[in-house]
């Protein structure tokens, strides 16, 4: 088994989430359309070969990062010791696009989708990834992103915010959480709620007394039950894990892309032809981990995946690595984009 941990609990996650698309009114032709677009999009990536040595560690690893899962952990935990920064790809987010003429890296680690295995050499990687339950995933989501965009309110008021931002960002030349996808589509947006409610607070608004619930407090925040229902949740929450293993996220670099994604959203029974790209995908991966059973997972990994990256290396590099000072560079590939630290200058 490729998948160290329950197919039926990562089916499921997958169906919690291609049941969410929404319902929208079609003719027959435009349903006769999608239907021949989504169909040939499933027979065109349908992989040939039936993944007879996946469990082979390839040359190069792909660690699809699905936010919110946990990813970051592996990375320090795991990813960091095991491979030294010149064997890390250089980063590859969205404008940051990976660069495949680097010669020795073997290791990608990226929010970017399935598609950015089109700019690596298929038949020598290896792709690992990490699934969570989607309701957690979204409660997760909703944090992250008024996290990160309260950081901006130091600023006193949204054009100001936007200005500093981008100042310090260009002198810095850093990697921003609001270069990354989705967190560049999802912080702005609740970044632009956040200012519009404390700008029609006024000044001298008191905290409310009553008993808060800090999923619903609308006089400083959107309130969770609006942002889930929102199209823009849909496309890139609820259904962003589902399109990130299937290459079809809005930052994919498959250019057929937004037809697909877009039929499967007006016709939610088309769903079906992408559920079942992701579960060969899944099914074709050298591990896939459960952010719910983190201890069998990172157990898992270590086996699937360490003992291989350590047994093709040579074990030495682990006792080389420790010399090393461990802190970011700026080369690397995952400049923690959930990490509060590399978002000071957002400060
Ligand atoms: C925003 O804040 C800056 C800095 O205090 C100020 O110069 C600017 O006039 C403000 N802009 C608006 C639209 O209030
Ligand atoms: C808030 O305070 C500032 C200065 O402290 C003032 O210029 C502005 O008019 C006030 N706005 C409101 C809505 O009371
Ligand atoms: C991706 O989706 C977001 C949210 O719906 C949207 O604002 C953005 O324009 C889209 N980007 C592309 C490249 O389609």
């Amino acid at each position: 088994m490729a998948r160290p941990l329950g197919l039926g609990l990562a089916l499921a996650l997958l169906l919690a989430m291609s049941a969410t698309v929404l319902p929208l009114a079609s003719s027959a032709d435009d349903y006769a359309r999608c239907e021949g677009a989504v169909k040939g999009w499933a027979d065109s990536v349908g992989e040939g070969d039936n993944g007879g040595d996946k469990l082979n560690l390839k040359d190069l690893l792909f660690f699809l990062h699905i936010p919110r899962t946990g990813g970051r952990t592996y990375f320090h935990c795991f990813l960091k010791k095991l491979y030294t920064n010149a064997q890390e790809c250089p980063r590859s987010y969205d404008k940051l696009r990976f660069d495949p003429s680097h010669p020795d890296c073997t290791l990608v680690v990226s929010h970017d989708d399935y598609s950015l295995t089109s700019k690596l050499p298929r038949e020598r990687t290896s792709v690992v990834t990490i699934l969570r339950n989607p309701v957690d995933r979204v409660f997760s989501t909703y944090e992250f992103s008024v996290e990160v965009a309260a950081r901006f309110l130091v600023h006193p008021n949204l054009t100001s915010a936007k200005t500093m931002t981008s100042r310090v960002l260009t002198k810095s030349r850093a990697v921003s959480t609001l270069d990354i996808w989705p967190w560049k589509y999802l912080v702005p947006w609740m970044r632009e709620d956040l200012f519009a409610r404390r700008d029609a607070r006024g000044n001298d608004s008191v905290p409310s007394s009553k008993k808060i619930n800090a999923y619903d407090v609308e006089d400083m925040v959107m309130p969770l039950h609006q942002y889930i229902n929102d199209p823009v949740a849909h496309e890139i929450i609820h259904n962003g894990a589902t399109f990130q293993i299937t290459g079809l996220t809005n930052n994919s670099y498959f250019n057929g892309a937004h037809e697909v994604r877009h039929c499967v959203r007006k016709h939610p029974d088309l769903g079906r032809f992408v559920l079942q790209v992701a579960k060969n995908r899944l099914d074709r991966m050298l591990y896939v981990g459960l952010t719910e059973d983190h201890e069998e997972s990172a157990r898992l990994f270590a086996h699937m995946v360490g003992a291989q990256v350590l047994s093709q290396s040579g074990a030495l590099k682990l006792d080389v690595q420790e010399d090393q000072p461990s802190g970011t560079d700026s080369h690397s590939s995952m400049l923690d984009p959930e990490d509060e630290e590399t978002n000071e200058h957002m400060e």
